[in-house]
């Protein structure tokens, strides 16, 4: 596995695996298990996702030593806030059977999250919680953050996949030190992307498929990636992408796929929240 440096010196795994979407219990924890007998070390829930016991029973189960994993988890806008968010990491921690987080996150910019970064903040203090940081903070939201905070989050989770690739967020993570992980890389199949021509043609270029070339496009520019699979023969697939690097033309030629706009939702659209809530 490769890896990348937080900036306060954290080893992340550059490649992990992301559940989202997993809802029932007993198929998360056998896909849990399965990814982590392909190799997969890192994985990233969320308090949201209601799958934290099945992940922490699929690592406990492993027999693997708690230090070879990378478990990130995230907290919901429903425990925003200094004491619930606290509170709620310290619950997520139990789930997922572990006496510690490597790394935790505020899940969307909505509520109380000056109050949730504090919370992280403590946590990261008493060593509850190797880093911290957010995710889906685009620029504005960030810098306020970093503002009126004393730890600069270490790691900022966004959508980010070869139709979006957050060219305009990527100088302040520079800025900041601040590490970029991708959400969604495949688009979660959006507009056809494992049918799209140039990604096709560079696929058979390289004898791999259309899913290896986008993650292997993320990983040359260290943007830590987490996809999604419930197929052990497609986690071995995705996992599969350290024997080989494109080309700096055929990177070119797939920052060409860059629409600049996010697929999934606007964190500008007033009904959001809503949606969010309920
Ligand atoms: N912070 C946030 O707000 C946020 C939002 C969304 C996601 N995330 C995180 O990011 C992770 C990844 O994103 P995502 O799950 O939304 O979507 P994704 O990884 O972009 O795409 C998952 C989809 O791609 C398919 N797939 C996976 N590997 C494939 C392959 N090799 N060939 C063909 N199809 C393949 C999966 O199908 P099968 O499962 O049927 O194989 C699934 O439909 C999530 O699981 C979650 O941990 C975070």
């Amino acid at each position: 596995m490769e890896y990348v440096n937080l900036h306060n010196g954290v080893a992340m795994p550059k490649l992990g695996f992301g559940v989202y979407q997993i809802k029932d219990l007993q198929e998360c924890e056998r896909v849990v298990s399965s990814a982590i007998q392909v190799g997969y070390r890192l994985f990233d829930t969320a308090q949201r996702y209601h799958n934290e016991e099945a992940v922490g029973n699929a690592i406990f189960k492993s027999g693997i030593p708690r230090e070879e994993f990378f478990i990130t988890t995230k907290v919901w806008i429903d425990a925003s806030g200094e004491d619930k968010a606290y509170t709620s990491v310290l619950e997520s921690m139990k789930k997922l059977k572990t006496d510690y987080l490597d790394l935790v996150l505020i899940h969307q910019p909505f509520g109380d999250y000056y109050g949730t970064y504090r919370a992280l903040e403590k946590l990261y203090e008493e060593g509850k919680v190797r880093a911290i940081g957010v995710s889906n903070f685009y620029p504005d939201r960030l810098v306020d953050l970093i503002s009126f905070h004393k730890i600069v989050p270490m790691v900022n989770q966004m959508e980010t996949h070869p139709f979006f690739q957050q060219e305009e967020l990527k100088p302040y993570l520079k800025k900041y030190q601040i590490q970029h992980e991708s959400w969604g890389p495949f688009a979660e199949g959006k507009n056809n992307i494992f049918e799209n021509e140039l990604l096709k043609k560079i696929a058979l270029k390289y004898q791999k498929s259309v899913a290896q070339v986008i993650l292997r496009f993320f990983l040359e520019q260290n943007i830590v990636v987490i996809p999604k699979t419930i197929h052990t023969e497609r986690m071995k697939e995705n996992f599969d992408v350290f024997d080989f690097s494109l080309s700096k033309e055929d990177m070119l030629n797939i920052k060409s796929l860059d629409e600049k706009k996010g697929l999934f939702y606007s964190l500008q659209d007033p009904s959001l929240l809503d949606r969010f809530l309920n």
